[in-house]
């Protein structure tokens, strides 16, 4: 029986100004098909897991948005931290939900703001790693073959000899190495970037958790306790702000010691800026990516957004020009990684 978590928690702050606290990436349509990334992320599991299994993990601020975006998915799978507390703690609370209705379900955690260009090649990598999980203790990731040296990625380094049906032993995982590290690991061809997706038996990640993140553990048997009982809501908001504020990442992948990894090729993006719409949207002949009331006179490789206002540029090129109601960003494509700074100084500035 296969079940899966959807960790939608992130407040993607590298999509401002469309993107705010208040609707983060995973609830954005960001693609040509006008279905938000989280809608794409359930659609793309369809075929491997009841609606009914599917969980999906977020913070009480989020609730009404997801309830929105996905009818038909049972209210109760709706996961809600009173508080973020990063990835261990919600991967923590889902396979607690989960054992509470299997007995030692396969669980799939996702990431609710990826692109998958290649559905078919997906759901056939997710099942591979789902017969690993399901015959081992192991935790098993998929893995990305890197093309450039990102510092905001994991690396894993896998031992080519040591394999399991199409995956292979990890024996090295590093979260988010400095520009050094990631140069160095590129050049070495033997590492995949962490995707950010896990599979494996809810009482393989429990174990995992007992071993490397006890005081998570402790506080997950009480949250567990509760659920189903007319305390939960209660326990929940006593016992989840008191849980270590960890990734999944640097609190367990790091220091498990049986993880195995199963290389990707369905066309992943996890889709980390506004640069990322010269690769998964449509271009226009100039390279101009363009959304809404928009006319060009000899601008090239722009992306623009217009809220409705009529946006007109002459002469300009990589540029990202995205207009909402109340704020327009003017930002060089070679600082989109920089956003986070204005919104620090907005901050600054009350
Ligand atoms: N429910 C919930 N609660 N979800 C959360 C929380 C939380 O407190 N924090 C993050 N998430 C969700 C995000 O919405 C996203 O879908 C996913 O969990 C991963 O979190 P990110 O914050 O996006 O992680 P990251 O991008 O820094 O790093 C991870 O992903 C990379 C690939 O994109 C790591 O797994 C890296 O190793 C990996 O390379
Ligand atoms: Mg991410």
């Amino acid at each position: 029986k296969a079940t899966a978590l959807i960790m939608a928690g992130g407040r993607g702050e590298r999509f401002w100004p469309r993107s705010r606290q208040a609707l983060p990436k995973q609830f954005l349509s960001l693609t040509d098909d006008g279905k938000t990334m989280i809608q794409l992320t359930v659609e793309r599991i369809s075929a491997l897991v009841d609606l009914e299994d599917v969980y999906i993990a977020t913070n009480e601020a989020y609730r009404e948005l997801v309830l929105a975006q996905l009818p038909g998915l049972p209210e109760q799978n709706i996961l809600c931290e009173p508080v973020g507390r990063n990835t261990a703690p919600c991967i923590g609370l889902g396979a607690m939900h989960i054992s509470r209705k299997y007995e030692d379900a396969l669980m799939m955690v996702l990431p609710s703001d990826h692109l998958v260009r290649s559905t078919p090649t997906f759901v056939r990598t997710i099942c591979q790693g789902l017969e690993i999980a399901e015959t081992s203790p192991n935790l098993v990731t998929i893995g990305i073959t890197p093309n450039y040296p990102e510092t905001g990625y994991g690396y894993i380094r896998y031992n080519p000899d040591e394999t399991n049906g199409h995956a292979f032993a990890v024996d090295r995982f590093v979260e988010k190495p400095c520009l050094e590290k990631a140069q160095e690991y590129l050049r070495s061809g033997d590492y995949l970037w962490n995707s950010g997706m896990f599979l494996w038996r809810v009482s393989s990640i429990l174990d995992n958790i007992k071993m490397h993140m006890p005081d998570l553990y402790d506080g997950l048997q009480t949250i567990g306790a509760a659920i189903g009982t007319p305390s939960e809501t209660r326990i929940l908001k006593e016992v989840f702000p008191t849980l270590p504020s960890e990734s999944i990442d640097y609190g367990i992948m790091e220091k498990a010691s049986h993880i195995f990894i199963l290389p990707g090729n369905f066309g992943w993006d996890d889709v980390g800026s506004w640069l990322a719409m010269g690769r998964i949207r449509k271009s226009d002949a100039e390279g101009n990516v363009l959304r809404g009331n928009i006319a060009t006179v000899d601008t090239n490789h722009c992306i623009i957004e217009s809220s409705g206002k009529l946006i007109a540029t002459v002469g300009i090129e990589d540029l990202i020009v995205i207009d909402t109601d109340d704020v327009t960003l003017i930002c060089d494509k070679t600082h989109a990684g920089d956003i986070k700074k204005i919104l620090a100084k907005l901050r600054e500035e009350g």
